[in-house]
Order: C-alpha cells, then sequence, then structure tokens
C-alpha cells in the first residue's frame, strides 16, 4: 500500500520543520511548497519533493498535489515583528490570505486526486481580546489580527467543497526555544532585561512544540474533527505569570515593565493583539481524547530550555 503523503508549505519555518522531521518519521512521504530553492536543502535537511512557489503572487505547480493525502499550509510572513506601515501590515495579510487564494485555486485546477484533508494554520487572535474562557463557538474579535485571522480563515475554507476534511488551526504562543515568541525573548531575559507588557494581566493561551506537534497528527488520524480547532493547552497563564515563569526557568529576575504607551510606540497596529487577554479553551482537543504532555507552562518552558541546552 502507497504511503500517506504530506504536503507542506511554510516548511522551512519554526513548526513547519518540526512537523515535518514527525511526519517522515511516521514513515509518511513530504512533499514541500517553499519561496527558496537556493540553499533549500541547508535550510531544510529532510527527504522530500520539493517545488518553488510565490505563495502572494502565484499558484503553485500543479504537479504538487499528486499524491497528496494532507496539505498543511504554514506559509506566513513572521508576525512577531512592528508593523507600522500599511505595507507591513499588507504583507501580513497577503502572505496568508493571497497565499491561501492561490493554493486553494490550484487545489480545484489539480487535476490528481483531491486530497483528502486540508489544514490550514490560524491564530487565536481570531477572538480578539478575552478576559472569559472561551472555545471553538466564540465569536472573531475586531482588533487588526483578528480582522486578519477571520479573511485567512475564510480565504481557507473556500477548499472545504473539495477535500473531505477542512481543518483550522488557531495556535496559541508556541513554545519552544528555536522559534517563534521565546527564541526572542531567551536573550532578553538572559541579559535580565525581562518585563511583563502593560500591566501583565492579560491571559495568554500557549502551547509546547511537541504537543502541537502531536496534536496535528492526532486532527490528521481524528475523521470526526473539523473546522476550527483551538491549539492550545487547557492552562492559559497571565502574562505576569509568564514573565515571571520564564525569568525562573532561566535563573533570572524580570522586575520590568514595557507601558502600553511604549509598546504601541514601538511595535505599531500589533500592539493591541500583544496586549489583548486570551483566555481560550482547546473544547474540541480535549474532547476527542487528546492529551497535552505538558500541559504547565513551567515545565513547558524547562523542557523547551533543555532542548536548547542539548542542541
Ligand atoms: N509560532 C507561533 O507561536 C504561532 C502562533 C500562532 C500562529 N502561528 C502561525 O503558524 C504559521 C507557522 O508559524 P512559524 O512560527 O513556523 O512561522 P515561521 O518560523 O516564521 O515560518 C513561516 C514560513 O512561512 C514562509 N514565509 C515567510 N515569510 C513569508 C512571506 N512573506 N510570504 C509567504 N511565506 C512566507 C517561510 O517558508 P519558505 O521560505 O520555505 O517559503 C517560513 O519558513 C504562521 O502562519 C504563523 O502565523 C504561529
Amino acid at each position: 500500500m502507497r504511503s500517506r503523503r504530506f504536503l507542506l508549505t511554510g516548511a522551512t519555518g519554526f513548526i513547519g520543520k518540526r512537523l515535518a522531521q514527525s511526519v517522515l518519521e511516521q514513515n509518511y512521504q513530504l512533499t514541500v511548497l517553499t519561496r527558496q530553492l537556493h540553499g533549500f536543502e541547508k535550510r531544510f535537511p529532510f527527504a522530500c519533493d520539493v517545488y518553488p512557489w510565490r505563495p502572494s503572487d502565484a499558484t503553485p505547480p500543479l504537479q504538487a498535489f499528486t499524491d497528496v493525502d494532507v496539505v498543511v499550509h504554514l506559509a506566513g510572513e513572521n508576525i512577531g515583528k512592528p508593523v507600522w506601515s500599511k505595507a507591513q501590515a499588507q504583507i501580513l495579510y497577503n502572505s496568508r490570505i493571497l497565499s491561501t487564494r492561490n493554493l486553494v485555486r490550484a487545489l480545484a485546477a489539480s487535476r490528481s486526486a483531491k486530497p483528502r484533508l486540508f489544514v490550514s494554520a490560524s491564530a487565536v487572535g481570531f477572538y480578539g481580546d478575552r478576559n472569559h474562557p472561551v472555545d471553538e463557538d466564540a465569536k472573531a474579535g475586531s482588533d487588526f489580527l483578528a480582522r486578519l485571522c477571520q479573511d485567512w480563515e475564510a480565504a481557507a475554507e473556500e477548499a472545504s467543497e473539495m477535500v473531505d476534511r477542512l481543518v483550522l488551526l488557531r495556535m496559541g504562543v508556541v513554545v519552544g526555544a528555536h522559534g517563534g515568541m521565546l527564541a526572542k525573548l531567551i536573550p532578553v531575559f538572559r541579559a535580565g532585561l525581562g518585563a511583563k507588557l502593560g500591566d501583565g494581566r492579560q491571559w495568554m493561551s500557549w502551547i509546547h512544540i511537541d504537543d502541537l506537534i502531536q496534536l496535528i497528527l492526532h486532527l490528521v488520524d481524528t475523521p470526526s474533527i473539523q473546522g476550527p480547532v483551538n491549539v492550545v493547552t487547557p492552562n492559559p497563564v497571565r502574562n505576569r505569570d509568564f514573565t515571571r515563569m520564564l525569568a525562573t526557568a532561566l535563573k533570572r529576575r524580570a522586575p520590568f515593565t514595557i507601558p502600553k504607551i511604549v509598546l504601541k510606540l514601538l511595535y505599531g497596529r500589533i500592539a493591541p493583539a500583544m496586549l489583548a487577554s486570551q483566555r481560550i479553551i482547546p473544547s474540541k482537543a480535549l474532547q476527542s481524547g487528546f492529551r497535552f504532555q505538558l500541559p504547565q507552562l513551567e515545565a513547558a518552558l524547562n523542557a523547551a530550555l533543555l532542548q536548547q541546552q542539548n542542541e
């Protein structure tokens, strides 16, 4: 019997690389779409078929869909940077919404048998500012990131007619030492400059990278799950507690506060999302029997730092 084949976008990124590694460890086959073939083997040392793709500009080559069972679309301009101008906001938007539209267009045009499953990235930013616990049934928020996530998901939903199943990954902060928010915070905290954001009372929803990868594979293997899925642990923490726990894990103090006004000056349009409370419950993951290996932040941070030390 032919082994299952995954098609990944954003495979060279923080999440994509770990997912690719796990997919190959399960003896599945892999096809990758990437913006840059130059130096690809260095950035992505895994066996795969690879095709070039400019996500915001064009549809990917149709041959890329040959024998594909599962598409996982992770590509997108990194969100952790300041967003000042309309042009910068447009890059974030286009790299997600136009890329998703182009991918879905190619899926429609492909003559190969359609993949059974289309998994598309999104974020808990979808919900906007929430102080009370919310699950997948909650409505969308209205800030910049919430609107971006809604349009991103709407673009992915266009694929639902073509595949058996569509899953939207509403991810929280992914805790791992090799990318995402933690990779940016570690050197700052190590230098003794750790700080809570604003009053630090806002909730943060998070998941360790190992649990994230296992949850994606669980979703692939669980046909009853579809639509939006909150990809977070059931234990959100307040920003001030996240700050304290990270400082403790690094054996430092984090006595500082970055006032809201300074955050707005530093980060522009993305600042409201950094200050938003996100108290998100992973109802679908829990109801489907998924068991988190690292459900508590302290242990997740220590595991991430240990993984970094051991490499
Ligand atoms: N990390 C988190 O905490 C987190 C939380 C919530 C949601 N997410 C979402 O999950 C997805 C993957 O996150 P990640 O942390 O792995 O991201 P990442 O490390 O920044 O990697 C994203 C990948 O997307 C591609 N890419 C980069 N800039 C692009 C652009 N301007 N246009 C199109 N593609 C571009 C790149 O792949 P190629 O160069 O190979 O094309 C890159 O490796 C993203 O969409 C992100 O918004 C992440």
